[in-house]
Parts: structure tokens; C-alpha cells; sequence
């Protein structure tokens, strides 16, 4: 357990130090915890390290955690710019926390199968990552804002509203995946 804590802190300790609840904290973690001692049959601890899309293959530096990581980064920056520049208030807290979480189902929905990952797993074909996620953080309790954010992320939350948390989080989800794919030479 001590050694998931210090993963945690080692790669998103930066973005949780500012989140302003400490209860969204903590909750957030406890999420985290529980996925990776739950996610992959018990054995999920690491695929934070496994690629972020199974989509399609990327460079094996971009992580899970590498994604999660710049995907809360690129929506802060966006936040950031809403709110100064066009005085649109953004709750913080929700971005960030909704920013990490966001993915955090593909713990469950995936796991190892020989010298790769796969998504055959009924996790994967009952829910998916986003409903997942949002699920496990709900049953934490979890604000609704933040649960949605993490089930609109993807094209779940096309016949939705979004909130403007949710909009943001979505459109960096796709900036760092779309980028990454022009970068390639990707259509
Ligand atoms: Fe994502």
C-alpha cells in the first residue's frame, strides 16, 4: 500500500497539492488506491505505466500516468485562460481532480496478457472507462461535477451538457491524443 501511496505522489503530487479540498484529495486517492489493488485481477498496481490508448501504438513513453498527467496540465492551462482573459469562472478543484480520474476506469477495463494489454474484459464490454470511473467515484462520494466529468470525457458525454469543467477535460483528452498523431504523421 505504501509503495501505491508514493506512486501516486511521485507522479500526480504536483496537481494534488493544488486541489483547495482536502476531502476531494483524499477521496481521490482512496479512488486510485482501489483501482489498483481491484484493477487487472488484483495484480493493476502498474498499468498506470501501460500505453494510454490501445487504440493504436504509441512511443512506450507515453504512458497511462504520462497522459493523465498532461491532459489535467493542458486543461489548466485552457482554465486558466477562460478565466483571465475572458472572465469565465472554472472550479479548480473539479478540473484537477476530474483531470486525474478521468482514465482511471482503464485500470479495471484492462489488463495484461502476455507482453501487452488487452481490453477483454467484461469491465471493458459492460461499461467502459468512463461509466466505470464514474461509478467507482461516485460509490466514494464523489460530487456528481466530478462524475461527470469523468463519464463525459469521451463520447459518452456527446448527448450530454457538459459542464465547462467537462468541455475542457474532453477537448485536452483529444489535444494530447491528436497531437501525438499529427506528430506521427497520423491521420
Ligand atoms: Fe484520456
Amino acid at each position: 500500500m505504501e509503495k501505491k501511496e508514493s506512486y501516486i505522489e511521485e507522479k500526480f503530487g504536483t496537481l494534488l497539492a493544488q486541489v483547495k479540498d482536502q476531502l476531494l484529495v483524499s477521496k481521490a486517492k482512496l479512488i486510485i488506491l482501489d483501482l489498483m489493488e481491484n484493477g487487472n485481477g488484483g495484480k493493476g498496481w502498474d498499468n498506470w505505466e501501460m500505453p494510454f490508448t490501445l487504440n493504436m501504438q504509441f512511443d512506450a513513453r507515453y504512458t497511462l500516468a504520462h497522459h493523465t498527467y498532461w491532459v489535467t496540465k493542458i486543461a489548466l492551462s485552457v482554465a486558466q485562460m477562460f478565466e483571465e482573459a475572458m472572465n469565465i469562472p472554472i472550479n479548480y478543484d473539479f478540473l484537477i481532480i476530474g483531470g486525474l480520474l478521468h482514465d482511471v476506469g482503464k485500470l479495471a477495463e484492462s489488463k495484461e496478457k502476455e507482453t501487452s494489454f488487452t481490453r477483454d474484459t467484461e469491465i471493458f464490454r459492460q461499461f467502459r472507462h468512463p461509466a466505470y470511473g464514474a461509478m467507482v467515484a461516485k460509490q466514494h462520494g464523489l460530487p456528481d461535477e466530478i462524475c461527470h466529468i469523468i463519464l463525459a470525457h469521451a463520447h459518452e458525454g456527446d448527448e450530454l451538457y457538459r459542464s465547462k469543467e467537462a468541455q475542457i477535460i474532453h477537448r485536452a483528452d483529444f489535444i494530447y491524443y491528436g497531437t501525438l498523431r499529427s506528430h506521427l504523421g497520423l491521420k
